[in-house]
């Protein structure tokens, strides 16, 4: 099947390798120029484990390609999946123009019958005015909503054996178009769910709309495990196994971030609010989320007391989660804005994204180093931040030796409290009891 991907961003890209490697044949069109010629050369300019490796697998099968010539892939394509971005504005409305302006261009390149797939994230209803405007086309272009529900660091596994795949349409020949071209992808056909586009679009919303809500849940529910001196993450354990409840994001930490929960939140939420309906649980999962940084900065800044403004704290992780270099809505990037607005001084180290936060910290306070070592060398105390497994099972030997102090507030909540009591660390974090190794 002849397939175009308009939007080569994180989507776009795993959507079409992931489509090439089943011997489709696809054009990622993008408008930037640079990025084009880099992929064309088999150069990935994001983080995403085994992306390059298929990208560049379905170069040398000649599956796949890459293009600024929207156009001519609309017209040598017979579908056309639209992966732009819909970023939010700031009283959280979702905009939609590059979305538009791609359907609009669809509809008037259009040569022939096409199928258009929505795999941008858009508001209940956006088919129906999509649909709308390609009633215009010259040509019958038929709408699916395909959402899509891949993670960050983990998005080749999620493409390639998806938990599920929701099409959503009110033509059959397209459904039954789409399904083909993911019946590879899946062992069992009941995880392809066939629905209406409102139903699908609402679909993707709900599902992130409920992950969001359980991590500001699991916050909550630390937030009085400290004061109770319960260990949530036996608390997480004890409900995680409760087959209606399921373990799936379920961890406390310093709040959600990236480029989906916080705008995908604040979209429904925007959209709720716009109807008239209630959103009191959407409300109260984003002002958890917004509070949790500043409540992990306020632990820290308890610890150092009046004395605390000058103090340089060692950070590990910047990016919103591991295995990413994407650092949008990270709540990392957050507490070391408002560590370094509280007077700290910090030195800090990320595997992949440094690049990316240099361009948006004050390099006179922060100071980005290479290695997780130089980060923590003379500091007062270590800030986690990012659950990278590289921070998982550091030479606590050499950190107590580097550190002024042996103190550790660990936002993600790697360690075991006793052992590193038992190492000699005074250990802070969240939802945990804190371990003392004087006490
Ligand atoms: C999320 C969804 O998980 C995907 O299903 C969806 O396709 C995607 O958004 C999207 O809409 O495109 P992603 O943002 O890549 O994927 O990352 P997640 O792994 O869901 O993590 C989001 C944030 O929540 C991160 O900051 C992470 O650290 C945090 N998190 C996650 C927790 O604090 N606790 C958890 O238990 C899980």
């Amino acid at each position: 099947m002849k397939i175009a991907v308009i939007g080569a961003g994180y989507v776009g890209l795993v959507t079409g390798a992931g489509l090439a490697s089943t011997g489709n044949k696809v054009t990622c069109v993008d408008i930037d120029e640079e990025k084009i010629n880099l992929l064309a050369d088999g150069q990935v300019p994001i983080h995403e484990p085994r992306l390059e490796q298929l990208v560049r697998y379905g170069l040398a099968k000649q599956n796949l390609s890459f293009s600024t010539d929207l156009g001519r892939a609309i017209r040598s394509s017979k579908i056309i999946f639209v992966t732009v971005g819909t970023p939010a504005q700031v009283d959280g409305r979702q905009d939609l123009s590059t979305v538009d302006t791609v359907c609009e261009q669809i509809a008037g390149a259009a040569n022939g019958p096409k199928t258009l797939v929505m795999k941008s994230t858009v508001l209940p209803g956006t088919a129906r005015k999509i649909g709308e405007k390609l009633q215009t086309s010259r040509h019958k272009i038929a709408y699916v909503s395909n959402p899509e529900f891949l993670k960050e660091g983990s998005a080749i596994d999620d493409f390639l054996k998806p938990d599920r795949v929701v099409i959503g349409s009110e033509d059959q020949d397209a459904i039954e178009e789409i399904e083909t071209l993911y019946k590879p992808f899946l062992r069992r056909e009941e995880n392809i769910l066939v629905m209406d586009s409102a139903s699908a679009e609402m679909t993707k919303y709900a599902a992130n709309a409920m992950l969001a809500t359980r991590i500001s849940f699991m916050n909550e529910m630390a937030a009085i495990c400290e004061k109770v001196g319960a260990d949530v993450e036996k608390v997480r354990r004890g409900i995680g196994t409760d087959r209606r409840i399921g373990n799936g994001h379920l961890f406390p930490g310093v709040g959600y971030g990236g480029s989906c929960f916080p705008k995908d939140v604040s979209a429904i939420l925007y959209l709720a609010e716009l109807l008239d309906c209630p959103a009191g649980v959407l409300r109260a999962t984003q002002h958890t989320n917004d509070g949790q940084p500043n409540r992990f900065v306020e632990r820290i800044k308890k610890h150092f007391g009046d004395k605390g403004g000058g103090s340089v704290l060692g950070v590990w992780g910047l990016a919103f989660k591991r295995d990413t270099d994407d650092i949008r809505e990270s709540p990392a990037m957050k507490t070391v804005k408002l560590l370094t607005k509280n007077g700290f001084s910090i030195k800090a180290y990320d595997p992949e994204a440094t690049e990316n936060a240099e361009r948006e910290l004050d390099t006179m306070r922060v100071m980005l180093c290479r290695d997780p070592y130089g980060a923590v060398t003379d500091v007062e105390a270590l800030v986690i931040l990012t659950d990278w497994p590289e921070f998982s099972n550091p030479d606590f030997n050499r950190l107590s030796t580097l550190m002024q102090k042996r103190v550790i507030f660990d936002g993600r909540n790697l360690y075991e409290p006793k052992t590193m009591a038992q190492r000699g660390f005074l250990y802070c974090c969240i939802g945990r009891p804190t371990a003392d190794p004087s006490t």
